[in-house]
């Protein structure tokens, strides 16, 4: 789909990813609803947004809460009459250590990252079934979806399962022509990260990473790994023995 003069929502856009993403498709004439918790933040997104010659919508909300996230589809629906592209973005990775973890820090990263997508997901599959053209469902998934991380167990669960609901979903919307699409990026330095210790060949900046978010929205590809060194360490281990895979990544831990 050409991303020029489109209704398009994106979640978890008063910062990171999901603003860079805002701020790249807001030269394209589009109309954009944006969506998080600070409201100053998205504000200045707005701001910035109409300023580049989009025009822009902003609902401050809890995805947390399915009654907030219904509505905001139906304001954005109120104001511009449909929605043809969705970016779920939404989510967070902190590192845990599984031996000092609770039941509920590793629940908490399955809901920040699993139900703040499936939220927005069941109301905008309602409102793209009545649409002549469907639309698109895209989510901000994550190379650490592919692989059992050390510290980030709960991040890689809560991606995978992301990911394997919307493989299901991609084939039972088919008939809608509701196109649902997995991007998974690597290491993105953003606001809250920069302090991470992650070697800089190893990252990509915020404006990188929107630039490719794109490229997978026009392509509609089903899904869309980058960058492309990253996306063949991830694959690797796959074709290695488990016991490879572990050395490999239990050296990780302890570097
Ligand atoms: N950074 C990376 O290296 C990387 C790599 C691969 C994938 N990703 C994925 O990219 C996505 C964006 O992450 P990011 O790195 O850009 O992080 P970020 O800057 O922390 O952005 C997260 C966004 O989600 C919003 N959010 C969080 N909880 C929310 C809630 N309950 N309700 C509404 N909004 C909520 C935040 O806004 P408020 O706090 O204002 O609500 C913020 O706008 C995530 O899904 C992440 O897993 C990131």
């Amino acid at each position: 789909m050409d991303l020029e003069q489109k209704v398009i929502l994106i979640t978890g856009a008063s910062s990171g990813i999901g603003k860079a993403v805002a701020l790249a498709l807001s030269h394209g004439h589009n109309r954009i609803v944006i969506t998080a918790r600070r409201k100053e933040l998205l504000s200045d997104v707005a701001e910035t947004i109409q300023k580049n010659g989009s025009e822009a919508l902003a609902i401050d909300g809890d995805a947390l809460d399915e009654e907030q996230a219904a509505n905001i589809i139906q304001q954005a629906v109120v104001q511009f009459g449909r929605i043809d592209i969705a970016l779920l973005n939404i989510g967070a990775g902190p590192s845990l250590s599984i031996a000092q973890a609770c039941p509920d820090d590793i629940k908490q990263n399955m809901r920040v990252n699993y139900d703040t997508m499936i939220n927005f997901f069941c109301p905008l599959v309602r409102q793209m079934k009545v649409q002549d053209s469907g639309g698109i469902i895209a989510n901000t998934n994550s190379l650490a979806g592919f692989l059992g991380l050390p510290t980030q167990g709960q991040y890689s669960a809560a991606k995978a399962a992301c990911r394997i609901f919307l493989d299901t979903a991609r084939i039972e919307l088919k008939q809608y022509n509701i196109r649902v699409l997995t991007i998974c990026p690597g290491f993105v330095v953003t606001e809250r990260n920069k302090q991470g210790g992650i070697p800089g060949s190893l990252t990509m900046s915020m404006d990188d990473a929107a630039r490719n978010i794109l490229k997978a929205l026009k392509s509609e590809s089903k899904e869309y790994l980058f960058p492309t060194r990253l996306k063949i360490a991830i694959m690797l281990p796959r074709f290695l023995p488990r016991f490879a895979t572990e050395r490999i990544l239990s050296r990780l831990l302890h570097s």
